[in-house]
C-alpha cells in the first residue's frame, strides 16, 4: 500500500498551481461510482531490515495456491460489486503492491490481469502498475509484464549508496537499480517510479545529495521520497532500541526533504503530494485514489477496501487467506461503516496531507454541505495560529502548518 511519511517531519514548499493534479478531472459523481483495484502480493525474497509491510519471506512455494486463491477472490469480490443492473464495476486503476509483486512469473501476472479485465470493467486507459524490486527483475521478465498489460512500474531503490543499501537489508545493489531501469526502458515502459528514502542512519547530507543526482540521470517519471519510520516489530527497531543505529535528526530530515523538493521541482517535477513528485501528466492515479478518498478495492493477504460506505480488510495470513478461498468465499475479516460526519473528516484530512490541500467546491458537491458548516469554529484557533491558507477555493496547511498538522486534524473531527 502507499507509504506515507509523516507531516511533522517535513516542512515542504507550495509552489505549485493547484489546477496540476488533485482536483478530479471527470465529475465527481461519476468517480464515486468506479473502484481502484490494489492486488496484494505478500511475496519478498528477504525481509528489509526497516519494513512492516504484510508480507513474508520464505513462502515463495506458495506463490502458485496464493495466485489461485487471488483469481477466486477477484472473481467473488467483481461479482460483489456489480452495477444495479448486472454489468460489472468500472475501474481505473490496478496496483499490484505487495511485498514483491516481481516475484510472480508473467504467466501469473498475465492471469490475474485477465481475470480483472473478465470480472471489472476496465478503463481503457487504466494506470496498471507493478511494484518491483530491482533485485527481482530481468530484462525479459519485464519485456514479458509489459506485454501482459502493465503499463508503470514502480521500484523500490531506496538509495544509490552501496552502504545504506545493505544497512537497510535491501538485496540489490545500486548498479542493479540502474541496469533495472535500463531493461524497463528497453521493454517499452513509459512510466517509471523510483521509491527513496531518507533519514536513514549514517546518511549525511552529501549521501542524500549524491543519490537524488544519480537518480535524476534516469530521469523516472515519478519519485516517492519517504522519510524512514521506525517501525515497531523490525530490526531497525530492536536495533535502535540497542543503541546500534541512530535515526537522523528531525532538522536533518526537514533539511534532506527541503533540499530535494527545490532540486526536483527545478527539474520539471511537481510536489503533487507531500512523499511524491512527477513529471507533468504523470502523477499516480492510483494514489491520487486514497488521497481524495474515492472507493478502492484491495484483493489478497490483508488487503484494505472502501467502497460505498464501509471500509472493510482481509485475513493477513496468506495461508489462511488460501484456505478461506478454498471454499469460495470472500476473505473479509474486519468492516466498519463510515458514518457521513467521519468520511467528511477523512476527506478533509487526507487532501490536507497533500501538497495542493482540499478544494472546497469539491467538498461541498460530495457531501451536499459547505466545508465550513461542517467545521464550525473548530479551525478558528489554527487558523489564527497560522497553520492554514486558502487561495482560489483550496484549503491547504501553511509551512508552518505542515511541521504541526496533527493540531489541524485532530480538529477535524467531529464533537
Ligand atoms: C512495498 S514497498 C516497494 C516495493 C518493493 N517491495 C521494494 O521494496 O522494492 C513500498 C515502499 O515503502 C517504503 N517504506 C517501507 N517501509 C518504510 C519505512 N519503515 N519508512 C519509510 N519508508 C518505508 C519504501 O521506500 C518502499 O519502497
Ligand atoms: S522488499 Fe519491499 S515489501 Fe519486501 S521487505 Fe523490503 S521494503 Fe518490505
Amino acid at each position: 500500500m502507499t507509504y506515507t511519511a509523516p507531516l511533522t517531519t517535513h516542512t515542504a514548499q507550495q509552489t505549485n498551481s493547484p489546477q496540476q493534479g488533485m482536483q478530479p478531472s471527470e465529475s465527481l459523481a461519476r468517480l464515486l461510482d468506479t473502484a481502484s483495484l490494489y492486488l496484494h502480493v505478500p511475496f519478498c525474497h528477504t525481509r528489509c531490515h526497516y519494513c512492516d509491510f504484510n508480507t513474508y519471506a520464505g513462502l515463495l512455494p506458495l506463490r502458485a495456491p496464493y495466485v489461485r486463491a487471488l483469481l477466486n477472490e477477484i472473481e467473488l469480490a467483481g461479482q460483489s460489486v456489480l452495477y444495479p443492473d448486472g454489468s460489472p464495476r468500472r475501474a481505473r486503476t490496478i496496483f499490484f503492491g505487495g511485498g514483491t509483486p516481481s516475484l510472480l512469473t508473467v504467466p501469473q501476472i498475465t492471469r490475474l490481469l485477465t481475470a480483472c479485465y473478465r470480472s471489472f470493467a476496465i478503463d481503457a486507459d487504466a494506470e496498471i502498475t507493478l511494484e518491483a524490486n530491482p533485485g527481482t527483475l530481468d530484462q525479459q521478465q519485464l519485456v514479458g509484464i509489459h506485454a501482459a498489460g502493465i503499463n508503470r512500474l514502480s521500484m523500490g531503490a531506496q538509495s544509490f549508496d552501496a552502504y545504506l543499501l545493505k544497512t537497510l537489508g535491501r538485496i540489490h545493489t545500486p548498479d542493479e537499480i540502474e541496469q533495472a531501469v535500463h531493461f524497463a526502458r528497453a521493454a517499452g515502459f513509459t512510466s517509471i517510479n523510483l521509491d527513496f528514502m531518507f533519514g536513514l542512519p549514517e546518511q549525511t547530507m552529501q549521501h542524500w545529495q549524491e543519490t537524488l543526482a544519480q537518480a535524476l540521470i534516469l530521469r523516472p517519471e515519478h519519485l516517492s521520497l519517504y522519510s524512514l519510520i521506525i517501525e515497531e516489530g523490525t530490526l531497525f527497531h530492536s536495533w535502535t532500541e540497542e543503541g546500534r543505529i541512530t535515526p537522523a535528526d528531525e532538522d536533518l530530515c526537514a533539511d534532506m526533504y527541503e533540499y530535494a523538493d527545490a532540486l526536483l521541482q527545478a527539474e520539471g517535477y511537481i510536489n503533487y503530494e507531500i512523499s511524491n513528485w512527477a513529471l507533468p501528466g504523470h502523477q499516480s492515479r492510483h494514489n491520487l485514489t486514497y488521497w481524495q478518498n474515492l472507493p478502492y478495492i484491495g484483493m489478497g493477504a490483508g488487503a484494505y477496501s472502501s467502497f460505498q460506505g464501509r471500509r472493510y480488510s482481509n485475513e493477513r495470513s496468506p495461508q489462511e487467506y488460501i484456505r478461506i478461498l478454498k471454499t469460495h468465499r470472500l476473505p473479509e475479516v474486519e468492516s466498519e461503516t463510515i458514518e457521513q460526519a467521519q468520511a467528511m473528516a477523512e476527506t478533509a484530512f487526507l487532501a490536507l496531507r497533500t501538497a495542493l490541500g482540499l478544494h472546497l467546491p469539491t467538498f461541498e458537491e460530495r457531501f451536499g454541505q459547505p466545508f465550513s458548516t461542517f467545521v464550525g469554529d473548530r479551525l478558528h484557533l489554527v487558523e489564527e495560529a497560522g497553520l492554514l491558507e486558502q487561495a482560489d477555493g483550496w484549503l491547504r496547511l501553511s509551512k508552518r502548518g505542515r511541521l504541526l498538522g496533527n493540531a489541524v486534524f485532530l480538529r477535524l473531527l467531529p464533537n
